[in-house]
């Protein structure tokens, strides 16, 4: 079992969890990720390790509560326990010394950035960090990046709060102004992801971007999370999560998250009412 240390609401649907695993602490690296299944009857989903404490023995998840174990997930306070970790499963981010980065991460995904960020920081890189989300209450983690960054720009699509606009926009604006980019990684949803890398294809930069495919056993074996990159077929738990932005194949990425979408609202609708809620 894996107790929760520590819960923290980030915002309205965003979950912090500080997890006692001393070993996925020891060697978690960024970009890896873990599946953990809640209890005997869970399903598996993966969750990237947002932060890690060596030290502690500790590592740190942010959920959205978006299905049924993401929301079940969000009932669990300090105390309660998870029953599986699996981790650190995917290779590590590619870290060195590329010049100006620009990490970019939209709602939960400013979470996935903040380890690949603060690596690209210590190793001497110039990071300019964009943080993207709907509106200014779900607006989470924006200090722990300064932290980490030379700059920060924060996005809100209905402008409550930063620059009002796409992550996109304000990569555009950046590279408008002439800014020198050597390296884009991006972590967010899909069409987001996907909006990134038309937008650098044009100017020729480097992007990376963390793909979040549906994931079943997290080694291979299963074939859940097959992508399409540069027209060979890849398993994102294994050989990823990380790619070449420009090789994916975005749409099909898009229409592979949405086969189980029926069956996940039942299983949501069916949690929903054993819950009460
Ligand atoms: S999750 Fe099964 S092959 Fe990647």
């Amino acid at each position: 079992m894996f107790p929760i240390l520590r819960k923290e609401r980030l915002a309205p649907g965003i979950n912090l969890f500080e997890i006692k695993a001393p070993k996925i602490a020891r060697h978690a690296k960024p970009s890896q990720f873990i599946i953990l299944r809640l209890h005997e009857r869970g399903e598996r989903i993966p969750l990237t390790i947002a932060d890690h404490d060596p030290e502690r023995g500790t590592i740190t998840i942010v959920a959205q509560e978006v299905g049924k174990t993401t929301h079940e997930l969000g009932t669990y306070e300090e105390g309660d326990a998870i029953l599986d970790i699996l981790g650190p499963l995917g290779r590590p981010s590619h870290i060195d010394r590329f010049g100006t980065v620009v990490m970019i991460g939209g709602g939960v995904g400013v979470a996935e950035i903040y380890p690949v960020a603060k690596a690209m920081k210590e190793v001497g890189n110039y990071v300019i960090s964009i943080l993207g989300f709907r509106t200014k209450e779900l607006v989470f983690w924006e200090d722990k990046l300064r932290n980490v960054s030379d700059e920060v720009i924060v996005t809100t699509n209905d402008g409550s709060y930063g620059m009002k606009g796409f992550t996109t926009h304000a990569l555009a604006k950046l590279i408008e102004e002439g800014k020198r980019i050597d390296l884009v990684h991006a972590v967010g949803p899909v069409v987001m992801m996907k909006a990134v890398a038309e937008l650098t294809r044009q100017y020729g930069i480097k992007t990376v971007a963390s793909l979040n495919p549906i994931m079943v056993d997290g080694s291979g074996m299963c074939g859940a999370c097959r992508v399409t990159v540069g027209g060979q077929v890849k398993f994102a738990c294994v050989d990823g999560p990380e790619f070449d932005a420009h090789l994916v194949d975005w749409d099909e990425l898009m229409k592979r998250l949405t086969y189980y979408r029926e069956l996940e609202i039942m299983s949501f609708e069916r949690w929903k009412g054993r819950e009460g809620r």
